[in-house]
């Protein structure tokens, strides 16, 4: 019996802190970003590397920051991306910055993840247009890489596996956290002015947390791009309905994350949006059938900026020089 009421009490007092928390979870729809625990600090370093290192394209020109550039926000700050040999790709090029935090890599959402993803943009004829071979062949002729890649991996052959495992490892060290938003999420009243909170409010009230929610402020659903009014998009794309086939999914694309918006312009799958006012007017009419004024606009831009957090901040890295035997990059 008493056991019995002991059990009671201990669920009840369960249930209670257990909503009491999931009250104070829900109260605000957006949490602070944690900071990036580095697991491999070896793996980490040699992922950066390849991210910065242009001989993984064809043309000896092109490293993945050519496209996410760390020093501008992880884009390339372009409507749609510039690839090899001046191709002009089809699509706005996302933030690499908390993209570990997406429910799945690519507006589609095609990779599951970034060790998924990383393997793409080397092969992709318009982007970085090498293959896996000749990108493991280049590296296999780096007597530095070779060094580093079997003190990380224990290995003498460098694998396709190991390439993308290194670029992820290093990407998922791309958080950006102490915002000032992030600030005032863990209590700190004065990290944003009135005008930012107002904003703040007017983003929460007009229903654009329904998708731009968690830590990151987005990356974590695909939705119709075109809710309520339809969109006129002027890239090809079509969306998650490319993945899936169900034509329910036509038109619908990742949430983009609000983090660091201020940085990421042009904005929306096509970089048609050139700066925050004209994206934050087309959401509202589009997603959610409403006009704001330019003031509540203006409100709203001033919350998103602040949303920008620590920038990834490391030394460069200096790359292992090339071989006698490394091939040479070709048009
Ligand atoms: C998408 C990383 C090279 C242009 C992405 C995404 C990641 C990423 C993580 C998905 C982000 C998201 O969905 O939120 C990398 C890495 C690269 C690399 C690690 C080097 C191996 C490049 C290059 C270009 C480029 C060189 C430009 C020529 C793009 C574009 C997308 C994209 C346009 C969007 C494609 C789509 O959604 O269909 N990249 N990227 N990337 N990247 Fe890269
Ligand atoms: C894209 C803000 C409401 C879903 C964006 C972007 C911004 C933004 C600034 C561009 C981000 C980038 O390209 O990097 C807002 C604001 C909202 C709002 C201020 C409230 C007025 C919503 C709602 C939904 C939604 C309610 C879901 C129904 C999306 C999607 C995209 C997007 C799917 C990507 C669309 C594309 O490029 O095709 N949002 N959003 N948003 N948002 Fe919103």
């Amino acid at each position: 019996m008493l056991k019995h009421a002991v059990l009671s009490v201990i669920i009840a007092l369960g249930a209670s802190l257990g909503s009491a928390s999931q009250a104070m979870a829900a109260a605000e729809p957006i949490q602070p970003i944690p900071s990036a625990k580095i697991k491999d600090a070896g793996l980490v370093e040699l992922g950066k590397k390849l991210y910065f290192d242009t001989r993984l394209s064809k043309s000896g020109f092109i490293s993945c920051n050519s496209c996410h550039n760390l020093s501008l926000g992880g884009t390339d700050n372009l409507k749609t991306s510039i690839g090899h040999n001046w191709n002009k790709g089809p699509i706005n090029a996302p933030t690499v910055l908390n993209s570990s935090m997406n429910l799945a890599q690519f507006w589609d959402g095609r990779a599951k993840d970034l060790k998924a993803q990383a393997g793409g943009p080397i092969a992709n004829p318009g982007e970085m247009a090498s293959n896996h071979e000749l990108a493991v062949e280049v590296l296999q002729s780096i007597p530095g890489y070779v060094a580093e890649f079997k003190k990380t991996f224990g290995t003498d052959k460098v694998t396709i596996e190991e390439v993308t495992k290194a670029i992820a490892a290093f990407e998922e060290t791309l958080v950006t956290p102490n915002s000032r938003f992030d600030k005032w999420l863990k209590g700190d009243k004065k990290a944003i002015n009135a005008n930012e909170l107002a904003g703040y409010k007017l983003f929460k009230d007009s229903g654009c947390t329904a998708c731009h929610n968690g830590a990151a402020v987005g990356g974590n659903s695909f939705q119709k791009m075109g809710v309520v009014a339809p969109y006129a998009a002027t890239s090809p794309a079509e969306g998650r309905v490319g993945v899936t086939k169900d034509e329910a999914d036509r038109f619908n694309f990742k949430v983009p994350t609000l983090r660091n918006v201020e940085l990421t312009y042009p904005y929306f799958h096509d970089g048609e949006a050139a700066t925050l006012k004209q994206a934050v007017d087309t959401m509202g009419r589009i997603q959610l059938g409403k006009q704001f004024s330019d003031d509540e606009n203006a409100k709203i831009v001033a919350f998103l900026k602040t949303l920008t957090g620590d920038q990834p901040n490391f030394k460069l890295p200096i790359l292992p020089p090339s071989s006698d035997a490394t091939p040479r990059p070709t048009p």
